[in-house]
């Protein structure tokens, strides 16, 4: 018979899925691309559109939340003062379901996070000074699509937004022959430019086919490449181990100190995406909750089947070939003996 105390593990694995979910880790490849962000968003950077790329299950989207949390909780003072701030919004581009990308459903969702009113797109009208009625621009119908679009563009300036992470962004270039691809893009573009924000495009590799379509579309974007930590990079290692240390320490009642043995094992199946590692350590919680206690075969059956490994494998070896060549910019050469700037020489 098991002694009553024999068995602390009980209760706090009862609490596993929360302490899991809640769980932040501010990891390396966190750091480095929201440094990355923050550098290339700055006042008339809405000239290109940025685009976060990674794998599915790197992080992506919660990276992408936390850089809107971090902008609205650092404008605080501010919005104090100016209670129609909005430094920072994230919408998650919709599947329509229907052929196109549904540029009314984005609107709406759009208006909707910056707070107008979706029965009377306000912003679309205007007060005249000789009457004190208030008059509605001629040609813009509030419902219809121009008139939605003229609503998130004032919106989006008077909010004073730096900059809309838009998730899920593939759902735009979904659907979407190539020829209306820069439509799009355009569209995205010139929101930015009337709202006087950043759009920053959030998905997986497939969104990459925006930049090898067409020199065009290429010039008006710039990659950030939110990469998975790499088994064959030392660095890498050390900051995915840090992490599976921390999903140790937060259910310290779990695993004890046993987790962190396996992270070369986890860093194998999860391909070294954190978000990936955290379902499978989840599911692991949850089996070991379900059998009463933790067990390495808990852990072996949480892992990702070699089925679902190779499938992702697969696209992000083509993700990563397709990106890396062009995140090396080389510069020409200088001959030795000649001057840098031709100036100099004359
Ligand atoms: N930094 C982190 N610390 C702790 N948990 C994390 C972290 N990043 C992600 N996770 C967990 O992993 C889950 C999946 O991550 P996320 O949805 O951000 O990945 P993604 O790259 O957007 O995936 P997809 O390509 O499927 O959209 C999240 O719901 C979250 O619980
Ligand atoms: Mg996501």
């Amino acid at each position: 018979m098991i002694h009553k105390t024999s068995q602390p593990a009980l209760t706090p694995v009862l609490a596993t899925s929360e302490s899991i979910l809640k769980l932040r880790i501010k990891h390396t490849r966190i750091k480095q691309v929201i440094d990355e962000l923050n550098t290339l968003i700055y006042p008339g950077s809405q000239g290109s559109i940025l685009l976060v790329i990674g794998p599915s299950g790197v992080g992506k989207s919660t990276l992408a939340e936390y850089m809107v949390k971090k902008a609205v909780e650092s404008a605080t003072p501010e919005m104090n003062s100016d209670a129609g701030l909005i430094p920072a919004v994230y919408v998650e581009a919709p599947a329509s379901g229907e052929d196109d990308f549904s540029w009314r459903l984005f609107y709406t969702q759009m208006l909707a996070e910056l707070g107008e009113d979706l029965s009377a797109p306000k912003v679309a009208y205007g007060i005249n000074p000789a009457t004190g009625k208030m008059v509605r621009p001629r040609g813009i119908s509030p419902g219809g699509l121009a008139g939605l679009r003229t609503a998130v563009e004032r919106c989006l300036k008077e909010r004073d937004t730096r900059f809309v992470v838009i998730d899920e962004a593939a759902h735009i270039i979904r659907q979407t022959r190539r020829s209306r691809l820069e439509i799009q893009l355009d569209t995205l573009k010139s929101l930015a430019n009337k709202g006087c924000s950043q759009m920053v495009m959030v998905g997986s590799y497939d969104l990459y086919q925006l930049v090898s379509l067409s020199g065009q579309l290429a010039r008006r974007i710039h990659v950030v490449h939110c990469e998975r930590y790499r088994q064959d990079r030392p660095e890498d290692v050390l900051a995915f181990t840090a992490c599976v240390q921390k999903f140790q320490s937060v259910l310290p009642h779990l695993w004890g100190d046993q987790l962190v043995q396996y992270a070369q094992a986890l860093h194998e199946n999860t391909l070294g995406c954190i978000g990936t590692l955290s379902g499978v350590l989840m599911r692991a919680a949850k089996l070991a909750e379900a059998d009463g206690r933790w067990t390495v075969s808990a852990l072996e059956r949480a892992l990702m089947t070699d089925a679902q490994r190779t499938r992702i494998l697969d696209e992000i070896l083509e993700g990563e070939a397709a990106i890396n060549p062009s995140l090396t910019r080389n510069l020409p050469r200088i001959k030795p003996g000649f001057a840098r700037n031709p100036l100099e020489a004359a």
